[in-house]
């Protein structure tokens, strides 16, 4: 089995055997990846989300500690770029979702103690809307973030 694919892909090239590799190599990578999730590999846009939860979690903290937001991280511009896992795809609001999260954000960032709550659920918002077209799996833990 593991022959025949190997053969396959030598005559279909690498982007084939990117495809199948995730299932002929499924034994050895889950166990050699200790530090990634996502066994097959995570994309460029994954990782980046991390960071994006990450934030928000921080930002949640920071809230209830009344400390002021940390300034807009000029890497989640990525948004826009990165790439996707291969088996999922953007929609054509993608973009206008992104656009929306980012300005979300930057409002946050840049918001006073009377608006800071509303800015912070404005930006989980921003995370929910997108996730209802892209990616559900994450919607539960996101709206836990909100704050009351
Ligand atoms: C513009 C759309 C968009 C916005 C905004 C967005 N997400 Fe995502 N998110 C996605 C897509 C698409 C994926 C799937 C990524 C992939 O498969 O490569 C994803 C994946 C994730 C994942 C799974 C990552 C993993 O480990 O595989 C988490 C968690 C997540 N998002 C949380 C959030 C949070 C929290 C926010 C807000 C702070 C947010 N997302 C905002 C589109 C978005």
């Amino acid at each position: 089995m593991k022959k025949a694919i190997i053969i396959i892909s030598l005559f279909a090239g690498v982007l084939v055997f990117q495809a199948i590799k995730p299932d002929a190599g499924l034994i050895e990578f889950a166990s050699a990846d200790t530090t990634d999730v996502n066994p097959n590999g995570s994309s460029e846009l994954s990782l980046l989300m991390r960071d994006m939860q990450k934030y928000t979690n921080q930002a949640k903290a920071d809230l209830k500690a009344g400390k002021t937001p940390a300034s807009f991280p000029a890497d989640f511009n990525k948004l826009f770029t990165a790439k996707i896992s291969e088996n999922n795809s953007k929609s054509e609001f993608y973009n206008q979702f992104g656009e929306l999260y980012i300005s979300s954000v930057k409002n946050y960032a840049s918001s006073s103690t009377e608006n800071r709550v509303e800015t912070y659920n404005n930006m989980v918002n921003a995370c929910l809307a997108c996730h209802s077209q892209h990616c559900p799996g994450p919607v539960p833990v996101i709206k836990k973030m909100k704050v009351e």
